[in-house]
């Protein structure tokens, strides 16, 4: 059977990143609740020229870097920070990195769930035309509002991968454990800008879900707790994915396990989540960006499960082998230079970023000048967002 799956990963940060130690002072609270309680050190942050849009096609612009793009002829958008309620925020990314015109292009919502949902409505079509590729770019902002309990838990990337049959990376398997309930966890009406949340009933939903779906995809695969070596979560907080892979380890009865294995399916997949914060539909495969780029062991040949979980929710459970010879397709580098070159931002820094209104009144309005990546928004125009490329970034 034809392999299909992740033939590059890339993804993006601003250039700006706050340290949880200045928001624990600025609110009065014991900075190891955020280190230690929640095992996040720090969250990204948008600068007002930097958006969703911006943020993608710098991933998918690193993601494309070595392809032929007329291969490409479906660019897939998952998000939930969307700037349009009819256009999809893809054809802006479709246009900046210079897709050819004969190509679908999609926005996909359903809170961080939608970019596995990306992933899986692109598998049947690669192996139907196995000479075609797909980008799948997930990119999201999460706010949830200064002095909020969910304002440690923000963040922002953008993820971007290509599919592929044959692929570099990871080989996706077939079987997959779903679980769609009706319940209101987190949301955010189309009046607000921050989303509402019943943090400790979502946390518990998280994990009760992490249970149902794993439960089906186990009966479907027949595969078992070890035939996997290592595991990524969805991970709104670190602490959260720990304490899932702790209950995780016991509903499988492998509690005799050590410790130090325990940790050590889970450790390198937080990695760069502890320097981001939730980035929503890109923190479940930043995390498979963290385990491939981190792991000094060779991972190939090793299965990798997958918990992605959405609130509202949907959450699945699905799997992945890594293939031979994956790290001549990694971008390790770039990863560690855009998360090496951030600026600290003082805790007012923040609060002015996280407060810029953008002007809804038609007229024409630059937007200040910050530190970007490839691309920026420049300008509000006729309640158009305007985009730009630097010509030699
Ligand atoms: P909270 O009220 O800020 O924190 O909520 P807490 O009071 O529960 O404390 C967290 C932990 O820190 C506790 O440990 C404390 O004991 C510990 P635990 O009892 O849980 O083991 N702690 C300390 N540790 C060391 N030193 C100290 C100290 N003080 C306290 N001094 C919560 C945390 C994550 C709920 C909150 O940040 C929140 O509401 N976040 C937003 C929602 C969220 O992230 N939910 C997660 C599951 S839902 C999901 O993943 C979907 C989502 O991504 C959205 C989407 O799908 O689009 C959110």
């Amino acid at each position: 059977m034809l392999d299909v799956g992740i033939d590059t990963l890339s993804f993006y940060v601003p250039a700006y990143v706050l340290d949880l130690a200045l928001l624990a002072e600025a609110r009065g609270i014991d900075v190891n609740k955020f280190y230690s309680g929640l095992g996040q050190l720090k969250m990204a942050v948008t600068p007002p020229d930097e958006d969703i849009v911006t943020m993608a096609a710098n991933a998918a612009q690193r993601a494309v870097r070595d392809m032929d793009l007329t291969q490409i002829e479906m660019l897939l958008f998952a998000t939930e920070s969307g700037i349009d309620q009819s256009k999809a925020a893809g054809i802006y990314v479709h246009d900046l990195i210079g897709l050819p015109k004969r190509c679908r292009v999609i926005e996909l919502k359903q809170a961080c769930y939608s970019g596995t949902m990306a992933l899986q409505l692109a598998l049947p079509y690669l192996h139907a035309y196995p000479h075609k590729k797909v980008l799948l770019v997930a990119s999201d902002i999460a706010r949830y509002g200064l002095g909020t309990t969910g304002e440690s838990s923000q963040g922002c990337a953008a993820l971007a991968m290509v599919l592929s049959a044959n692929p570099r990376l990871l080989a996706l398997e077939p079987e997959y454990g779903i679980v769609t309930e009706n319940v209101m966890d987190f949301w955010r009406p189309n009046y607000r800008n921050e989303a509402l949340v019943e943090g400790k009933y979502s946390s518990k939903l998280y994990m009760a879900m992490l249970e149902k779906t794993w439960q089906q995809y186990q009966e479907l695969s027949g595969r078992g707790f070890d035939d996997h070596s290592y595991y990524c979560y969805h991970t709104p907080v670190p602490r959260l994915v720990e304490k899932a892979h702790h209950h995780f380890v016991k509903i499988n009865n492998y509690q005799h396990l050590q410790a130090d294995v325990i940790t050590q399916h889970i450790r390198d997949s937080l990695e760069y989540g502890r320097q981001i914060g939730n980035s929503y539909t890109a923190s479940l495969y930043i995390g498979l960006a963290s385990l491939l780029d981190s792991a000094v062991a060779d991972l190939s040949g090793k299965r990798i499960g997958f918990y992605s979980y959405g609130s509202g929710c949907v959450a699945e459970y699905f799997s992945g082998v890594v293939r031979s010879g994956y790290r001549q397709a990694l971008d390790t580098q770039h990863h560690q230079r855009l998360l090496q070159r951030r600026q600290p931002l003082s805790y007012d820094e923040y609060a002015t970023f996280y407060s810029f209104q953008y002007p809804e009144d038609g007229g024409t309005h630059a937007i200040p000048h910050h530190q970007t990546g490839l691309f920026r928004l420049a300008r509000l125009e006729g309640h158009k967002r305007i985009y730009e490329k630097y010509a030699n970034s």
